[in-house]
């Protein structure tokens, strides 16, 4: 393990100069903008994109300039996933304060969104490996996009099944991870044969935090951080239902419930009842567990010592839900 002391060294370098390429970026002379952007800055996630970047690059080298920027861009363009997710999945709060789509309208929202969207690449067209470290952000930027849509097709379809399910997962969440990851490995030059290894890690850890991002939506509101019971109410059919749903012989009625939820919210108790009955929860946290293992195990190709171990512990961590 690393010592605090060196922790402590490691973030006050790289976060610092991290966090300054982060809050510049955002700067802007229109007003309304300028405080919709301080307000989401006044209440900031857990940043554990960014962390993921730097880390995989300190694993590889000195974290320099091009680490900060892609550890800032990972973090600016999540934020702008989560504004236009909320407007996405019509949601009222985020990080315990309104989003900025209860504040200020739908198309305000998908503004600022862009916006934020925009800046990320801008951050990275600062950078000296601007052309390959495009090349991955853009490709997650069309996952993020056509995640969201497949989950509202396959949300309205009732449809979703164990690939799609995945396939949404990736698209949305673990395509920004790998993204991350890399792009920290490829700033300190990492060998090019560690890559897969690290995309794999981090898809596979991406994975694993929106499968428990999913079963924290069936728990209670203090744990999760943010309203629960989302998901049902939505439509959306994800690992707790799915693992509920196989060999059961309820299917074709749960999903047709799943697919009237939209105008019929008062049938959401029946497929949570369902879950319970099925043991849905504990199956889904047997997936959970599958990715987080698969994770580890990629993480055991790259170079050991104190901050491999430390991403280990990082991604042991996912497992506790
Ligand atoms: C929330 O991500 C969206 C998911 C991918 C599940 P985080 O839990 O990382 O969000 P913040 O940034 O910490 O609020
Ligand atoms: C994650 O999905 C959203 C993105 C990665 C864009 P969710 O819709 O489950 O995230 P929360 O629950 O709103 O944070
Ligand atoms: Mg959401
Ligand atoms: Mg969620």
């Amino acid at each position: 393990m690393m010592t605090r002391e060196e922790i402590i060294i490691f973030f006050f370098c790289s976060w610092g100069r991290t966090l300054e390429v982060f809050s510049g970026a955002l700067a802007t002379d229109m007003e309304l903008l300028r405080r919709t952007n301080d307000s989401i800055l006044s209440t900031p996630g857990k940043c554990i994109r960014p962390i993921l970047s730097l880390l995989v690059a300190k694993v590889f080298g000195e974290p320099n300039g091009d680490s900060c920027r892609f550890a800032a861009a990972a973090e600016i363009l999540h934020n702008a996933t989560l504004i236009h997710d909320d407007v996405a999945d019509n949601s009222s709060v985020r990080r315990g304060v309104p989003t900025v789509m209860a504040s200020l309208g739908t198309m305000p929202a998908v503004l600022v969104g862009d916006f934020w969207l925009a800046r990320a690449l801008n951050v990275i067209m600062g950078s000296e490996r601007r052309d390959i470290a495009l090349r991955f952000f853009s490709k997650t930027i069309c996952d993020l996009a056509e995640g969201e849509m497949l989950q509202l097709q396959k949300a309205a379809a009732g449809d979703t099944t164990v690939e799609d399910y995945l396939k949404i997962v990736y698209c949305k969440t673990a395509s920004l991870f790998e993204t991350a990851a890399v792009c920290g490995a490829l700033s300190v030059d990492a060998p090019a044969d560690m890559r897969e290894a690290v995309g794999r890690y981090a898809a596979c850890l991406g994975t694993a935090f929106q499968i428990r991002d999913d079963i924290l939506d069936f728990g209670d509101a203090a744990k999760a951080g943010k309203p629960v019971g989302v998901d049902i109410r939505e439509g959306k059919i994800t690992a707790p239902l799915l693992c509920a749903l196989d060999g059961a012989a309820e299917e074709n009625k749960i999903r047709g419930i799943m697919r009237e939820m939209a105008s019929h919210p008062e049938y959401g108790d029946e497929v949570r009842r369902f879950v319970d009955r099925r043991g849905g929860v504990r199956l889904a946290r047997r997936v959970l567990e599958k990715y987080v293992d698969e994770s580890l195990d990629a993480l055991g190709a790259m170079p050991p010592g104190k901050v491999r171990n430390l991403l280990s512990e990082f991604t042991a961590m996912i497992r506790k839900v």
